[in-house]
């Protein structure tokens, strides 16, 4: 498959010598005059001298930029590359990863601000917001608004993997040879419902069941069903997602059914480590490929492939939401990651070859090509202000 990358120049670095001269001559002289307007004409103007990230502040350092751009609060890769979007990705999922077309904009400073929080938008995420627009016009891909969860939202979420993980906890315990898939789905039905929530795959997109039971060479979505029995040696993932009020987690684990090859147990094992690899590298104001190749280079180191079709989602307010989480990114690419947003990391590594298939008989089991062993772990992970919260594993 040929790559679509696209390098994103950062117009600035196009500004000449000359033009930044005039731009500072205009500043010499109508600076005071602006200063003197501000100081008589609002009574907030020690504001600037407290809140570094005022506009004018923000200008100043752009010009900086253009000089000395280390200057810049982080040494940004200008030739940002988005990852290979030339397959065709899993239905249902957002698709504008790469797409960062559509400008973010600045709201009027006294209007509401956009989080909801009920404050003046300069005295709420103004200044968060110039910092994404500086990174957007260094031709970084940046988050939109609508996938930073509010705190208000946050706990919401929270509440919702709380049940998600008694879910998996339940599985985990009753797990065992003999039993069939479709128990799982029993369990799941039950325990989700008798908390109040939805098991969110339930009628998602025409899928039948509650929960998806992917066993062996089944790579993810495997149907629950009455004639599939768990044999001592399976691997198998059990992924879980529920809404609790219109809010939605989702996480997955993989089980062991009794003694199973050594080959399989360490596939098992080596999958949950490139999540954690992945989540140690998922910080505020870092990029998502820096997770993304974490996951990657560890699954190669270890002799297993990375499945590239299908990847992780921004999760919480829908089921699917912006960003989309592949693994084949590069360290310092990808969209921008600020305090707020809510994905899950949830690479499904193969022990053979990275191709998969589709069963045409029910429209939704994929499978390994080459029919070896799959395996997945799914988290769903909050980016705060000081690095991560894993809100379901
Ligand atoms: N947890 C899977 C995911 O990560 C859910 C698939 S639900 C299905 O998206 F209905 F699509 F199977
Ligand atoms: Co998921």
């Amino acid at each position: 498959s040929q790559s679509d990358q696209r390098p994103l120049q950062n117009p600035k670095n196009k500004l000449k010598r000359g033009s930044l001269t005039v731009l500072i001559l205009i500043h010499i002289f109508i600076d005071p005059f602006c200063i003197l307007l501000q100081i008589y004409s609002r009574p907030y103007y020690i504001y600037y001298l407290f809140f570094p990230f005022s506009r004018e502040f923000l200008l100043c350092l752009e010009i900086c930029s253009v000089v000395r751009p280390s200057l810049l609060p982080e040494n940004i890769n200008h030739d940002i590359v988005t990852e290979d979007v030339s397959f065709e990705k899993q239905k249902g999922y957002p698709d504008s990863v790469g797409k960062g077309d559509k400008k973010m904009e600045l709201l009027e400073r006294n209007a509401p601000c956009w989080c909801g929080s009920g404050k003046k938008y300069k005295k709420c995420h103004e200044a968060f917001d110039e910092k994404l627009k500086m990174y957007e016009n260094k031709g970084v891909l940046i988050p939109t608004h609508d996938i930073i969860k509010t705190p208000s939202q946050i706990e919401k979420i929270k509440e919702s993997a709380k049940i998600n993980i008694a879910v998996l906890d339940y599985v985990a315990e009753h797990i065992q040879a003999g039993i069939t898939t479709q128990e799982i789905d029993d369990w799941v039905y039950k325990i989700t419902t008798e908390a109040g929530a939805i098991p969110a795959p339930l009628d998602y997109e025409g899928y039948p069941k509650s929960v998806c039971t992917s066993i062996n060479e089944q790579v993810c979505h495997g149907i629950p069903s009455e004639d599939i029995v768990l044999q001592e040696g399976d691997i198998i993932n059990v992924d879980v997602s529920t809404i609790l009020d219109g809010y939605f987690s989702d996480s997955s684990r993989m089980f062991c059914i009794g003694e199973v090859s050594p080959e399989k147990q360490r596939l098992v094992d080596i999958t949950k480590e490139c999540v954690e690899k992945g989540l140690a590298q998922v910080k505020p104001w870092g990029f998502l490929g820096d997770m993304s190749q974490a996951v990657y280079d560890h699954a190669h180191a270890n002799g297993y492939s990375v499945v590239r079709e299908i990847g992780g989602h921004g999760v919480g307010l829908e089921f699917h939401e912006d960003p989309w989480v592949g693994y084949i990114g590069k360290a310092g690419t990808g969209m921008l990651l600020v305090p707020g947003m809510i994905f899950t990391i949830e690479p499904m590594i193969n022990m053979g070859g990275p191709e998969i298939f589709v069963d045409d008989s029910d429209g939704w089991t994929v499978y390994t090509e080459d029919g070896k062993p799959s395996a997945q772990w799914e988290i769903m992970v909050l980016v705060t202000e000081e690095g991560t919260e894993v809100l379901a594993y």
